[in-house]
């Protein structure tokens, strides 16, 4: 008999080194991290507050500590910012970072500008994403800092990429399962067409919105569903959204 095997994701994000990350917090995710033995760490950047090379060595020192064999990592709008850009890349080698494995594709892209808070991905991307994604029969995750669509309690809309209705598009035609995303320190999930849209929240600063708690998520999936958990990172307090997987492997 065929096994149905599950495969667990960790999706953390906006981790904001050095001034706005909290010490505990830190501690706490790298210690579930350790405890849930996720697959793969995605992280959706803003890893800095500013992009200066200081902040940047802590983040990629606190990333050392997770327990995870696969991490992907994107830029965020801060980490692009004070040439930070630079330095994300002398890091971390890739921009466009791919993972894949036999049920899974992971694609990260970079859809920041330096000192520019708003997204872009830019159409001169899209032929390497389709290239990456058309006809893969494995779960197509994409992964990009800036949020496609608005993500509510967060004020007035701004920063989505420029070519997000072009993206979304894109999205749609590749049959990609799950967008993974950052940015507006909310955790949130639309489902648009057949594709989850699913943003983390701060990961571990305090740069939070309203009464808000720092979290992340865990995916899992198997060969029929996909389920998204949204964690309180302060108590554990679990919102599980559990659909069933619209892009079927066959
Ligand atoms: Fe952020
Ligand atoms: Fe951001």
């Amino acid at each position: 008999m065929k096994e149905n095997k599950i495969t667990k994701i960790i999706h953390i994000s906006d981790l904001h080194f050095t001034s706005n990350f909290v010490v505990e917090w830190g501690n706490k995710i790298i210690e579930d991290i350790k405890n849930v033995e996720p697959k793969i760490v995605v992280i959706t950047g803003d890893l800095t507050d500013n992009g200066y090379y200081e902040e940047y060595i802590q983040a990629e020192n606190f990333i050392k500590k997770i327990k995870c064999e696969n991490i992907v990592t994107v830029m965020g709008n801060h980490d692009a910012r004070n040439g930070g850009y630079e330095i994300f890349e002398e890091i971390f080698h890739n921009r466009y970072p791919l993972y894949t494995d036999d049920q899974t594709i992971i694609l990260g892209i970079d859809s920041t500008e330096p000192d520019i808070d708003d997204g872009h991905i830019g159409r001169a991307n899209y032929s390497y994403i389709e290239e990456k994604m058309r006809n893969v029969n494995k779960l197509k995750i994409i992964a990009l800092h800036h949020h496609l669509i608005p993500i509510p309690k967060t004020g007035r809309e701004r920063h989505i990429p420029v070519d997000s209705g072009d993206f979304l598009k894109l999205i749609d035609d590749l049959k990609v399962d799950i967008v993974l995303s950052g940015h507006k320190h909310n955790q949130w999930i639309w489902k648009l067409n057949n594709t989850f849209f699913v943003t983390a929240g701060t990961a571990v600063s305090k740069k939070l919105k309203g009464k808000g708690f720092p979290g992340y998520n865990i995916i899992e999936f198997d060969d029929s569903e996909i389920t998204i958990k949204q964690i309180n990172l302060l108590n554990d307090d679990t919102h599980t959204f559990k659909d069933k997987r619209n892009y079927l492997k066959s």
